[in-house]
């Protein structure tokens, strides 16, 4: 389904935005006939140590090369920490915590922030991190998360977040590709009422990381936990014993900032790296247009410091404009599910994100659980992770914002660094389910499969057709996948992986991905990772995954599932196999379904023909086109009559 009602810019949001209709209009032309000119100025937005004088220079032919503000050497922690401290704003609150527990929260100032960071920062320096190694972070949403971050930042180590929802055989892939030297982690997280066993699962993971040195461990619940001598450090003990000055690091624009691991069509999570000065700027330049951030507010993102929208959106972005960003541990409904909004209450927060996922769970409670709070402080909705639908979208701006508050619905991806696409709330008339318009200095482009380009209002592969500062540069250590992954589908073209169309009034709706990524409550996943971990289980032969229409996760996971010979398909194994994979990946790969396969659809070349899986498992099995080049056309009928759901 698709709306094309235009809901209006509201003139109190217009007035005085950042990117009002005609601020707006300038920018995109301006960043469009003169991006050298216009990104000199909005790299103001950081504080350098010295400022570039070179702006631009890439080229998505050939090797690809991405640079930007090469010549810039800036240190990221200075822009998000010690100007708003010397500019006489260190008592203002940079986070505010909320714990999973309603009665614990926490208020950190600026200026508590920078010296958390320092200390660790030292202290990482203590056990011999230098600029450029790598350091893993496997932490909860505790403030300790955005101190690690920074503290890396500070000494121009490089960070890779885990999301502390991954299990031990992720965690240890994630850090044997990166060859980091330092974990840290906590003692456990907690979520909805429940603790999860962080350093329990890295002792798991670090019997096979032998690059590791230190583990540093934040007592988050006080759990007790092993401590390995001379590995293993407590956070407190190590922190306090430091100096609460660090001098930041002096670094290249170019130097890398973090690596944040990502999943594609094939083979392993990616390491996608991205650089400071491009990334910086564009988090600070997103942050601020997109949600229209107004000093003094309260900001609050729900998503995970895990993914690319914590560390964007939660971390350097709000932080680089002086924001109060809200971290939040626990669930949207526990203990009940009008946790959200009291939260938002609470804390007096204006501008709040979040996923559709969340929304479409939250909306099959009903409007009691949102109606008792107030809501008053909203100003701003946004959106992330997966398409909305247009349900969705006017249940969150009737019920959510009272019809009072513009809906960003942004879309963007690991490797974009920051939003690409998204209404201007102080210019851009919003469409539910549509993310309207790209960003200035953002040149996106539909394609035909033949790479083409594809004129009005039609549908096709969405590409980018130049740069933009908050570009990925490459997979770490693996240029030519990145060359390959992004660049060669089609020849000099950024391919985004995603499918979109665009209307008469030139407004993008993305329709999902057309490779075989999966998009499972917000959480991206490889239909390949999620095959392997099956097959890895010694009952199973072969293993093809394909996503389904789900009405709350918007996507869910179907596995089809051949057996070895002699094996018995019984409801037991079921739910081994839906454990095994819990546990070679995460909660958040578990299968919804599992079809038991006698065979998988092929051709005679033995390509796994997906199409037909996915038709079937979406039960949309009327027309399931042409199967004539099936090596066997009857396991179709098989997998038709047995479908499971
Ligand atoms: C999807 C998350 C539609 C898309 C920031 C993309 C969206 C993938 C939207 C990236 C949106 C993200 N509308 N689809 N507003 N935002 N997506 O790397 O398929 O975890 O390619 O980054 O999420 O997921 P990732």
């Amino acid at each position: 389904m698709t709306d094309n009602t235009l809901i209006a810019v509201k003139p109190e949001i217009a007035a005085g935005s950042h990117a009002d209709a005609e601020r707006r209009t300038a920018m995109v032309a301006e960043a469009t006939k003169d991006p050298d000119g216009f990104w000199a100025r909005e790299m103001n937005r950081l504080a350098w140590m010295r400022a570039p004088t070179k702006i631009k220079n890439t080229s998505f032919e050939g090797d690809v090369s991405i640079r930007w503000f090469e010549d810039g050497v800036l240190n990221l922690t200075e822009s998000c920490l010690d100007r708003h401290v010397e500019g006489g704003r260190g008592d203002a609150v940079a986070i505010i915590w909320e714990g999973d527990d309603p009665k614990a929260d926490a208020h950190v100032t600026y200026r508590q922030l920078l010296e958390r960071v320092c200390r660790l920062a030292n202290a990482m320096k203590s056990l011999g991190v230098r600029r450029g190694d790598r350091v893993s972070i496997y932490l909860p949403m505790i403030v300790e998360s955005a101190v690690a971050m920074l503290a890396c930042a500070r000494i121009g180590a490089v960070h890779s977040v885990i999301f502390g929802g991954f299990s031990p055989d992720s965690l240890s892939s994630r850090i044997q590709d990166c060859e980091s030297t330092l974990l840290i982690t906590a003692d456990e997280g907690r979520r909805g009422g429940r603790t999860v066993p962080l350093k329990a699962n890295a002792d798991e993971a670090l019997k096979s990381c032998p690059t590791i040195r230190n583990v540093i461990v934040a007592r988050n619940t006080g759990g007790g936990v092993a401590m390995e001598d001379g590995r293993d450090h407590d956070w407190a003990e190590l922190c306090d014993a430091q100096s609460a000055e660090c001098a930041p690091e002096p670094m290249g624009a170019e130097d890398p900032l973090f690596i944040l691991y990502t999943s594609g069509s094939t083979g392993k999570p990616k390491g996608v790296l991205h650089t400071t000065g491009g990334y910086g700027v564009w988090a600070a330049f997103t942050h601020e247009l997109v949600f229209d951030y107004r000093p003094g507010e309260v900001y609050w993102c729900t998503a995970d410091v895990g993914w690319v929208t914590g560390h964007t959106y939660i971390v350097y972005g709000p932080l680089a404009n002086g924001a109060t960003t809200l971290m939040f541990e626990g669930v949207p409904n526990w203990p009940d599910s009008s946790r959200f909004w009291s939260v938002v209450d609470k804390h007096k927060v204006n501008i709040f994100y979040t996923a559709p996922t969340a929304i479409r769970a939250l909306m099959r409670e009903g409007e009691a659980p949102v109606k008792k709070s107030s809501r008053k402080s909203l100003r701003i909705l946004g959106s992330v992770g997966e398409p909305i639908n247009p349900e969705a979208w006017l249940w969150y701006y009737r019920v959510v914002g009272d019809e009072r508050c513009p809906i960003v619905d942004t879309w963007w991806q690991t490797e974009t660094g920051g939003i690409l696409i998204s209404p201007l709330p102080g210019s851009v008339a919003q469409k539910p389910g549509s993310a309207t318009l790209p960003l200035p200095g953002v040149f996106p482009a539909l394609v035909d499969n033949d790479g083409a380009i594809l004129e009005g209002a039609t549908e096709g592969n969405l590409v980018i057709t130049d740069s933009w500062p908050g570009q990925m540069r490459t997979v770490f250590r693996d240029h030519e996948r990145f060359v390959q992954t992004y660049f060669s589908t089609f020849p000099g073209k950024y391919f985004t992986g995603d499918g979109a169309r665009r209307d008469e009034d030139g407004y993008w709706w993305i329709t999902g991905r057309v490779d075989d990524v999966l998009n499972v409550s917000g959480h991206r996943m490889g239909t390949a990772e999620i095959e392997s971990a099956l097959v890895a289980h010694p009952k199973v032969a072969e293993a093809a995954v394909v996503g389904m229409p789900h009405e709350i996760k918007g996507q869910g996971i179907y596995a089809y599932v051949t057996l070895k010979v002699d094996e018995e398909p019984t409801e037991a194994l079921r739910k081994e196999l839906v454990a095994w994979v819990r546990k070679e990946i995460g909660p958040i790969a578990s299968p919804d379904a599992i079809q038991w396969a006698p065979g998988l659809p092929k051709t005679r070349s033995g390509k796994i023909m997906r199409r037909i899986l996915r038709k079937i498992a979406a039960n949309e099995t009327d027309n399931l086109g042409d199967t004539s080049t099936l090596a066997d056309p009857t396991v179709v009928q098989d997998l038709i009559g047995n479908r499971v759901g």
